[in-house]
């Protein structure tokens, strides 16, 4: 009998590695580089933040609790989610689990089987379309594109890639790495199709918060449109709005009819949250608005700036986009920005990620993260500049 050679299995074995990390190995541990190429602030979480977890640590919280969360945490969750969206969120649909990532993982893990059709609205941060993959479903994507100077979907051509039959879309909105976000009349007709056919809705909401438009609060929102018996599921994270990146500390809100399986696969994932992050996440939720506001100020101020700076240069090509951290834009003549990235790493100490990290579709394009200082950003885009010039 021939035995395989050691192997993953086939699924994982085509995963995608990141090519974001291909660029930054270039370039790390040098002092000489400026970072943009992961999508987190400079800045470490609000010292009331850490506080509160050094708290619960130092009264000895160091044990296994709730799988869906502590109930405090999973109130104040209601409470933040129903104040924002303006509709009730009972505590029994959510879960803190941990991190974004995880939710979307813990997600497809309770949704996809094998064999399923998922559409993604793409170009996309790459765990969100590797995760249905690893569960062995196909993946089909449906680009943005740029019109009138804008990132933009086109609301046709998904709806008519949302087969019946199909077993989810997700749509992350404002989108990473391109910034588009969804409009409030394409929610609703994307809703309205897949209630007509029975397909679950994972919505991204990582960077709900983090929008330009200063008359809106949020984002255009799946959830707060939740009806009773919709397949509607928001998969949330710390990470971003309060610049918790290292906490892994995140959520998932479910249909009621989801939320026993959920607890039995957060159960055989992680089991539980640690209860100082857990503490530390309810102070975020409680306390933490003024934080919130301070960082979309700086990130609707920052974009303005490094846009400003970029297209300032000859060639550069920078669309509109409505929120999260990112500005995506490319050069006229460089269209391989793979190299083009591992070269400003190289030789002029610009740490950028390439488009292509995000799909075929993001080939061609580069994302640079402004989650910083407007002198670091000066300070970047002079890099370019000299680069391009030479
Ligand atoms: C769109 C999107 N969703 C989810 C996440 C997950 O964040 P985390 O796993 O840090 O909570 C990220 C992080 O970059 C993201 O860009």
């Amino acid at each position: 009998m021939t035995i395989a050679p050691v192997s993953a299995r086939p699924a994982v074995q085509a995963l995608e590695s990141s090519l974001i990390r291909v660029v930054a190995n270039a370039g790390m541990g040098r002092t000489d580089v400026l970072p943009f190429w992961f999508g987190e602030s400079d800045q470490p979480t609000a010292p009331f933040i850490r506080e509160a977890a050094i708290a619960s640590l130092s009264a000895g919280e160091t044990f296994y609790s709730q799988n869906m969360g502590r109930p405090y945490l999973r109130e104040a969750l209601s409470r933040y989610l129903g104040d924002l969206h303006g509709v009730p969120v009972d505590a029994g649909r959510i879960a803190a689990v941990g991190s974004g990532v995880n939710a979307l993982m813990l997600a497809a893990q309770t949704i996809i089987s094998p064999g399923n059709r998922v559409v993604a609205v793409t170009p996309l941060w790459p765990n969100i379309t590797e995760i249905p993959k690893i569960l062995g479903a196909d993946v089909v994507r449906v680009p943005l594109a740029v019109a009138n100077g804008k990132w933009s979907l086109d609301l046709d051509r998904l709806l008519a890639a949302l087969t019946p039959g199909t077993r989810m879309v997700i749509i992350n909105s404002p989108n990473n790495p391109t910034g588009w976000t969804i409009e409030d009349e394409q929610v609703e007709a994307v809703l309205a199709h897949c209630r007509k056919h029975g397909i679950w809705v994972l919505s991204d909401d990582a960077y709900e918060r983090l929008v330009h438009d200063p008359s809106r609060k949020v984002a255009p929102s799946f959830l707060a449109r939740y009806q009773p018996g919709d397949r509607i599921v928001s998969a949330n994270t710390f990470s971003k709005a309060w610049t918790m990146t290292g906490w892994r500390a995140g959520w998932l809100v479910v249909p009621p009819e989801l939320s026993a399986d959920l607890g039995k696969i957060i159960e055989y994932n992680t089991s539980c949250l640690f209860e100082p992050v857990q503490r530390a996440a309810t102070v975020a939720l409680q306390q933490g608005e003024p934080e919130v506001a301070k960082l979309r100020a700086q990130l609707t101020a920052t974009r303005h700036l490094l846009v400003g700076e970029l297209r300032a240069l000859p060639g550069v090509v920078v669309p509109e986009a409505g929120g999260a951290m990112y500005v995506f834009f490319r050069i006229e003549g460089q269209d391989d920005t793979l190299t083009l990235a591992t070269r400003l790493v190289e030789e002029a100490g610009l740490g950028l990620a390439p488009g292509g990290a995000f799909g075929p579709e993001g080939a061609g394009w580069l994302r640079w993260c402004h989650a910083t200082s407007p002198e670091k950003l000066r300070d970047g885009a002079g890099r370019l500049q000299r680069f391009l010039g030479a």
